[in-house]
């Protein structure tokens, strides 16, 4: 390579690996094999499946990515808005935006913190990493959370920000709108807010299962009672926890909570699609006995679920040296409130 292409060797070699790795992650944007990105433009880049989500929900509409960097996002706006306008402050990223939008792109280079736009849409996911290190703190963000809901104050905004974002800070920043937490390929991507104009009346909180196409809100009800454990247990997806839409999400499917501040629920019938558990033994959680339990069913494989007690899964896996031959799974958690709450264990066989 470099006797072939000198000094540039090291840029090719670096975006040739780039490309193959945008390939997975944005492949819902279509070919984007002739793209240009820098290694920390592509670990930043919303993943397709997720941007072309938030486009959606903004079909129709005049937009402006304010943070567009090389220019996924706005990939995805363009597909749906009636116009989308592109700008970010670092001109090599604008560089980049261009080549791969193309010469119809509207782009221009703008600090998110001046409005260059009336009356946009405007769509700003703030950097959270520098140089690698992520930056969880809002006002660490580059803009900063709080400066850029006070600069767009009147207008439509819509921003990207950490899953483990503080939903009582933001309402500190004096942020009312919707909090959309969002889960793809099994993991939760990102809390997104949406001012007051964007969200549905009355919504607050939305998880979205991007895998499944499930949406939960909390206008719905959220009468979930609260019982001993039924045939399944459920692990709702992390997009529902942290959204704090277990209970609604349990009433939905006809689902009742094992603990009402425990996120597993339970119930007779498996909601479709939904992968859970179902129970085979309960037990006071005691090492000793669960291990008998587990080799009187021959387990070997063991998948283990804890919430609201104190244990290792790896090291509790380690410590019962199963050597069946039955993949098995159990549900480790605490049932009755915290004083007198006991760690209860649920072996279980997993739907798949
Ligand atoms: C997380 S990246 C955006 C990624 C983009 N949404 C995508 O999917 O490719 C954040 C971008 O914000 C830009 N940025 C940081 N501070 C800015 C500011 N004050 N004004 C405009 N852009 C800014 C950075 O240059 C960077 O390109």
């Amino acid at each position: 390579m470099r006797a072939r292409f000198g000094e540039r060797a090291p840029i090719l070699v670096e975006t040739t690996l780039l490309r193959r790795r945008a390939a997975d992650k944005l492949a819902d944007l279509g070919d984007v094999s002739s793209w240009l990105f820098t290694d920390e433009a592509l670990q930043q880049a919303t993943v397709a499946a997720v941007a072309l989500h938030r486009a959606r929900r903004l079909a129709g509409l005049v937009v402006h990515d304010a943070t567009c960097s090389v220019g996924t996002e706005l990939a995805a706006l363009r597909r749906t808005s009636a116009r989308a306008v592109g700008s970010d402050i670092d001109p090599v990223r604008l560089a980049m935006a261009r080549h791969n939008l193309g010469p119809d792109a509207d782009l221009c280079r703008a600090d998110a913190l001046h409005p260059v736009t009336r009356d946009a849409v405007v769509v700003v996911d703030p950097a959270r990493r520098r140089g690698g290190r992520r930056r969880l703190r809002p006002a660490d963000y580059q803009p900063a959370l709080g400066l850029l809901l006070a600069t767009y104050r009147r207008r439509e905004l819509v921003v990207k920000c950490a899953p483990g974002i503080d939903f009582d800070q933001l309402s500190r920043l004096g942020f009312e709108g919707e909090i959309e937490v969002t889960a793809y390929r099994g993991s939760v991507r990102e809390a997104c807010l949406w001012s007051g104009g964007l969200a549905a009346p009355g919504v607050r909180r939305r998880a979205s299962l991007l895998d499944s196409g499930e949406q939960v809100t909390d206008t719905e009800p959220d009468d979930c009672a609260v019982r001993p454990a039924g045939r399944w247990i459920v692990d709702p997806d992390g997009a529902v926890v942290r959204a704090g839409l277990v209970r609604h999400y349990g009433a939905r499917h006809g689902l009742w909570q094992l603990d009402p501040d425990i996120a597993y629920l339970s119930g007779d019938r498996l909601p479709a699609g939904v992968r859970g558990f179902e129970v085979l033994e309960q037990l006071a959680f005691d090492e000793r006995r669960l291990r008998q339990a587990l080799s009187a069913l021959d387990c070997g494989a063991l998948e283990i679920l804890v919430r609201g007690v104190q244990v290792d899964p790896d090291a509790l896996r380690r410590r019962l040296r199963l050597r069946g031959s039955r993949p098995l799974s159990v549900v480790i958690t605490r049932i009755g409130s915290a004083a007198a709450g006991r760690g209860t264990a649920f072996v279980c066989c997993p739907s798949r």
